[in-house]
């Protein structure tokens, strides 16, 4: 049978009460649909940590700026279904955008010190649409635990961020990003790029790989670190650099030299395709 679709808040909510009148732990993915394997990773840690699993599936426009992707972002509800029907989703929430913004809604979430840098900076007002969204659906569906992708990794620190400030009742965890077999992070947004674009999207990975080498041989100067990721992107035919960052990987805030964790995020266009990538540096 396929997973139920359920576009109101009200029967959500009385499904997740069913469900925890029975004593089970409620599991959130929140997603924008556009599901891939990255997502189905999220959803079966969710299946195998929690007992009942809410996948939300809602392209959220107040995260989205005047010039992006809202309108082509790829809506793909019932192959979407059968994905999270395949890897044990209890019940999918896909609301309209009437439901989830009427006419007259004036709140929004802000977690000012993580919302500026990196992607904050590119994209002024994502975070804020980003982290409105979420804890609207947290208020909804009332989760245990909610999963999120470490691609997006200043996403998933903003809002456990956010969870722990407004002692909002929900677990965040971050899963470890999902990728192809030559290490390209998986994204809804992949299907943009054409065959040539593709081929040259594995210089993410490998800047990042390469910045993890050098920390590994000894250099722990963010500048100098940052400079050899730097390189490997302007080999590339056809990318063009959005940024290049090493941040505290806690506060992501800016630092001079790896001595605690710090993550490596990058955003590179290909071609008029936006992706991200990161991974965590350990000294
Ligand atoms: O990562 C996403 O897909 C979105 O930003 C999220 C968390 C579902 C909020 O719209």
């Amino acid at each position: 049978m396929l997973t139920p679709v359920v576009p109101s808040i009200a029967e959500v909510r009385q499904l997740v009460r069913e469900a925890r009148q029975a004593g089970r732990r409620v599991g959130f993915v929140p997603t924008m649909g556009a599901l891939h394997a990255g997502h189905a990773a999220l959803i079966r840690q969710a299946r195998l940590e929690t007992d009942f699993v809410v996948v939300s599936i809602f392209v959220n426009p107040t995260q989205f700026g005047p010039t992006e992707d809202f309108g082509k972002y790829p809506r793909t509800l019932e192959d979407d279904r059968q994905l999270c029907t395949a890897v044990g989703t209890d019940l999918i929430f896909a609301p309209d955008a009437a439901t989830m913004y009427p006419p007259d809604a004036s709140t929004f979430v802000e977690v000012p010190a993580l919302q500026t840098g990196l992607c904050g900076d590119r994209r002024p007002g994502h975070f804020r649409g980003v982290a409105t969204v979420v804890l609207k659906l947290f208020n909804i569906v009332a989760p245990d635990v909610a999963y999120f992708g470490q691609k997006d990794y200043q996403q998933a620190r903003l809002l456990q961020q956010m969870a722990e400030d407004l002692n909002v009742p929900t677990q965040v965890v971050m899963c470890p990003t999902v990728r192809e077999s030559d290490g390209l992070a998986m994204s809804s947004r992949n299907r943009y790029l054409s065959p040539v674009e593709r081929g040259h999207a594995v210089c993410l990975i490998q800047s990042l790989e390469h910045a993890k080498l050098m920390l590994a041989a000894g250099e722990r100067h963010v500048n100098l670190l940052v400079r050899g990721m730097v390189d490997i992107l302007e080999q590339t035919p056809g990318a063009r650099i959005d940024y290049v960052e090493i941040r505290d990987a806690k506060t992501l805030q800016p630092i001079g030299v790896v001595e605690r964790p710090a993550v490596a995020a990058l955003a590179v266009f290909l071609g008029t395709t936006r992706l991200i990538d990161n991974l965590i540096l350990n000294p």
